[in-house]
């Protein structure tokens, strides 16, 4: 989605500006523009890329100390360059602003503005929220205060950032449902939408608040809430040197972010599981100090999430069942935050999140509360996320920043605290012995290696991705535990490859697929040694019967076998109840190859934004 860089500094804040912008490039955007205040406000925008961006820069020798720079992700208006942001606002064009989010009350506001004069010269929500300060500006004088009065008239998401021709030496930031922090160094101050775009200037950084409105000038900065009193009052927010790395943003020795992210699993998984490891027992301390007692009095568990991240929630479903005998219904956050559930106070909510910014997860999880809910519990990647603020408990999963718009190491780290998740309720509701505890330590002890050598198998998945890329349609089957994960497997292909893929419940198919196989249809079916393997096998007979091509994902020591039309690519190993963990592997490097093959953009697949913060 869209991102925001803003500067005011020493040196010209051009060059910090930029590489803000390419740093934030992941998220996904269709246009992006930038606005220095040298003497005049003065603008560049294009609907290409980053590079053409500060091409056109150089070329018009744009120089300043002040400055914002955004990408956007169309949401109101086309893309093009007349919505592309920054936007001016004001009749004199005094006035720049960017904005992440959405408003949702800006036809009201647009039509009050239109009446009062303003002119408007885009589509966007955004020259919405300008115009307003704009009008604040005539009365109160001060562009801080014209914000405030402004923001606290917008209703939706908002992270904006603003600047003024008449005072150049500073910027106002404010945030509400929409992430912005700031960075501070001696050389300067900034705003922007994600850490990764500053770290190229400081490691030290504010998160804002929602309701939070900063004044920063290149040598200091304060920070006002505006919640209470329109006006807004002072609060001191904590500064700190953020965990991230350059190292941890950067492609280092591989071709794209997703390939990265794809070989860091076992390290991420290895992370994700630090304090079990450390500690030797799985305490429901991995889930926050007061989880214990809230734990005690869960009778089930809802969990809510969209995309990769409901996948996750949906084996998380077996599990849960299985190993801890608690009831868990999985729902996409998008669906549960419209319809009209009944809540059982005592059922905890759990939200998946990679992001921890989605908007529909973020809304469900409200909305859950709403309706009676009393406890919520995040699983999520990013510490300072909304997500992580918003719920009673909280598990952070340690797979480091991702950045590929594919989600790879987020998934298979939410699967493992899921995993811990249901282990804890087993211990606590005295369904498994200390003996199997240990098991089980054991078992995510060796997690890791397992990882390794499941990764071993990518020469065999470049073969096959050769059948898959001049393919239009594939299956992909699985049963129980593994059928979320066929489903992972066809989304992480359509996304990246953007060949159509559907996930069936294998026994599904006589019940309506069946009819699509003929041998132009590749079928991947995800076959460990469990108990359903003899079922998913005559499953699989009826697809090789109507001439599918099948693509076997099974077990080092599985009964099935190669033959004309069944191609097999053996796991080292079966991994038992992490199975589903394993299994995730060869359905993202086969994803990764089809779409390395067909030339498609890895990382920043067409239309798809990483983090999802509009609804
Ligand atoms: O950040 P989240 O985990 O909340 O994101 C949810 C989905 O948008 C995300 O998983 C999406 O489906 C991925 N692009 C899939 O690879």
């Amino acid at each position: 989605m869209c991102g925001i860089v803003g500067a005011v500094a020493k040196d010209n804040i051009v060059p910090v500006l930029l590489e803000g912008l390419l740093r934030l490039e992941y998220r996904g955007y269709d246009s992006a523009g930038i606005v220095v205040a040298n003497g005049k406000l003065h603008r560049v925008r294009t609907t290409e890329r980053v590079a053409e961006l500060a091409k056109l820069v150089s070329i018009e020798k744009t120089e300043g100390l002040t400055g914002i720079a955004h990408t956007r992700w169309a949401t109101h208006g086309v893309p093009c360059e007349r919505n592309a942001h920054p936007h001016f606002a004001g009749n004199d064009k005094k006035i720049a602003v960017v904005h992440n989010g959405i408003i949702e009350n800006h036809e009201v506001i647009r039509r009050r503005l239109q009446e009062a004069g303003f002119e408007f010269l885009s589509d966007t929500d955004t020259e919405v929220i300008g115009h307003l300060i704009s009008l604040h500006l005539e009365i109160t004088r001060d562009l801080r205060e014209a914000v405030c009065l402004a923001a606290a008239e917008l209703q939706g998401a908002y992270a904006i950032v603003v600047i003024e021709e008449e005072r150049p030496d500073r910027i106002i930031a404010a945030r509400n449902g929409a992430p912005l922090l700031l960075g501070l160094s001696k050389n300067g101050n900034y705003a922007a939408s994600d850490a990764s775009a500053l770290l190229q200037v400081t490691r030290r950084m504010v998160y804002l608040e929602e309701g939070d409105v900063a004044e920063l000038t290149s040598s200091n900065y304060h920070v006002i809430n505006i919640t209470k009193n329109k006006l807004g009052e002072k609060v001191r927010r904590v500064e700190l040197e953020t965990d991230l790395t350059r190292e941890a943003v950067e492609l280092g020795p591989y071709a794209h972010f997703m390939q990265k992210e794809i070989f860091e699993q076992p390290v991420a998984i290895a992370n994700t599981l630090e304090m079990v490891f450390n500690a030797h027992s799985l305490s429901p301390r991995l889930f926050g100090s007061e989880a214990e007692s809230v734990f005690q009095k869960t009778s089930g568990i809802l969990i809510l999430a969209c995309g990769t991240s409901y996948h996750a929630g949906l084996v998380a479903m077996h599990w849960l069942e299985a190993i801890s005998g608690l009831p868990c219904s999985v729902e996409i956050a998008s669906e549960y935050r419209y319809r009209e559930p009944i809540a059982n106070p005592d059922t905890l909510v759990v939200g998946i999140s990679q992001s921890g910014e989605t908007a529909d997860t973020l809304a469900a999880l409200k909305y859950a509360k709403s309706r009676g809910h009393r406890y919520s519990l995040a699983i999520c990647n990013v510490p300072e996320s909304a997500l992580m603020r918003q719920t009673d408990l909280r598990f952070l999963t340690r797979a480091g920043p991702e950045i590929g718009v594919a989600s790879t190491k987020a998934f298979t780290t939410q699967l493992v605290a899921l995993m811990l998740l249901a282990a804890v309720f087993a211990k606590l509701r005295k369904k498994i012995s200390e003996k199997l505890e240990q098991k089980l330590i054991d078992g995510l002890r060796h997690l890791p290696i397992a990882m390794q050598l499941a990764l071993q198998i990518e020469p065999q998945i470049i073969e096959w991705a050769k059948n898959f890329s001049h393919k239009r349609h594939a299956l992909f089957l699985g049963r129980g535990v593994h059928y979320p994960i066929a489903m992972e497997g066809a989304l992480k292909l359509k996304e990246i490859s953007y060949i159509h893929a559907e996930a069936y419940a294998a026994g599904e198919l006589k019940h309506g697929p069946l009819a699509l196989v003929d041998k132009e249809m590749p079928v991947v079916a995800i076959a460990p040694n469990d108990s359903l393997q003899e079922k998913l096998k005559s499953n699989l007979q009826e697809v090789r019967a109507r001439g599918g091509e099948l693509y076997v994902i099974a077990d080092a020591d599985s009964s099935i076998q190669e033959s004309e039309g069944v191609h097999i690519i053996r796991l080292a190993e079966h991994a038992g109840m992490f199975s589903p963990i394993l299994h995730t592997i060869p359905l993202q490097l086969l994803a990764y190859h089809v779409a390395l093959q067909k030339g498609t953009d890895v990382d920043k697949p067409r239309n798809l934004a990483k983090a999802v913060t509009v609804e």
